[in-house]
């Protein structure tokens, strides 16, 4: 088998690059479709996880990133900007210093996980913490790339969503068909959007069977498409999809129509008994705004959307190394013990 060269060699010919594009990469993507014994077992349906967080940055963001910073990079373009819960600016800043850009990112103060701000800046982006939500960031983001010489990556930018799409082609190559279900959660709503593109394309060349219903999770403070109208203050402890006014709304509403799909809100609780689940029960650790996806899928089962026997894929969406504070939270802490053999049995129940 030969390496793994990333998302854009490996599905060129279904991404708007030309043969003498050079393309900007970390070798994203060919990332674990899992087996998950335990939530197939609670389920009743044969579930997979599509594990992103062991992407180049710890993300899905990074199929995105590739396309468009490629693309800038094409048209030339020295610097970039993002709006970020997070993930979105640790991958621009490590894609901008692969291309020799400079890369400016926004982020809600206090409200990003610490592993996300480490990351972007220890890959030399100029961060701003902003005296808002995400969705104020994002604004100031457009803004900003309007008036000034700034290549906007946010998720807008549809460089991104051709970027992301190659998750589907993956799990479908993986599968060697699409799945019935799909299960995201939703944020700003371009990765469902992504998604849905890249198995409408799968289907319509004949390589799936057909496309997947997409069901997407809001954190239930923070579920605009659920209620239908625009959250000023979006809450949620899972930060990532900590979003209000989604810029891929119509996408996603698109997403869950054309397929038969839903989008639904999940509690925090049931997004923190998903995340601690994944972990403790199939050895995938994930962030929390990553469970939602789990924690849906759950929950549809229950209230009889999803039936027994599908086969359902479950997007878990960025590493739980990111975001420890979660894991510490609730852990029993660990005992100290002198360098003494019994003592250490019997501190581990072996005596
Ligand atoms: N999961 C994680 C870990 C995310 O970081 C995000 C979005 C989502 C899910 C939702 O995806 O926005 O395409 O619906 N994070 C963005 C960011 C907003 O700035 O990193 P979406």
């Amino acid at each position: 088998a030969r390496a793994w060269r990333g998302v854009v060699e490996e599905y060129r010919d279904r991404l708007p690059v030309a043969a003498n594009t050079s393309v900007v990469t970390l070798n994203e993507g060919g990332t674990p479709l899992v087996p998950a014994t335990r939530i197939s077992e609670l389920t009743g349906c044969e579930v997979f996880l599509k594990v992103e967080g062991l992407n180049p940055t710890g993300s899905f963001k990074d199929r995105g990133m590739t396309m468009a910073i490629t693309k800038a990079a094409e048209e030339g373009a020295k610097a970039v900007i993002c709006a970020s819960t997070g993930n979105t600016s640790a991958s621009a800043a490590a894609y901008a210093v692969r291309a020799g850009m400079t890369c400016a990112v926004l982020v809600p103060q206090g409200k990003i996980a610490m592993g996300k701000l480490a990351q972007a800046l220890v890959h030399g982006a100029k961060l701003l913490q902003v005296d808002g939500n995400f969705d104020d960031c994002l604004e100031l983001a457009r803004k900003l790339s309007v008036d000034y010489p700034v290549a906007l990556v946010n998720s807008v930018n549809p460089y991104r969503l051709q970027g992301q799409k190659t998750a589907a082609f993956e799990v479908a190559d993986a599968l060697g068909d699409a799945p019935a279900v799909h299960c995201l959660p939703v944020g700003n709503a371009g990765n469902i959007s992504a998604y849905w593109m890249g198995y409408r394309e799968y289907a319509e060349a004949g390589i799936a069977s057909s496309a997947p219903r997409m069901f997407g999770f809001q954190a239930s403070g923070s579920a605009p498409i659920v209620s239908g109208a625009p959250v000023e203050q979006p809450r949620t402890i899972a930060t990532a999809i900590r979003i209000g006014n989604p810029a891929s709304w119509v996408y996603a509403e698109q997403a869950r129509d054309e397929s038969g799909g839903r989008i639904e809100s999940v509690t925090d609780r049931k997004i923190l008994a998903a995340y601690r689940m994944l972990a403790a029960e199939e050895g995938v650790f994930v962030e929390l705004a990553s469970a939602a996806s789990v924690a849906g899928l759950i929950q549809s089962v229950e209230a009889g959307h999803i039936d027994r026997g599908t086969r359902v894929v479950c997007t878990v969406t960025g590493n739980g190394l990111k975001d420890p504070d979660w894991a510490l939270a609730g852990a029993s802490t660990a005992t100290t013990v002198p360098v003494d053999a019994h003592t250490a049995a019997s501190a581990l129940g072996l005596a």
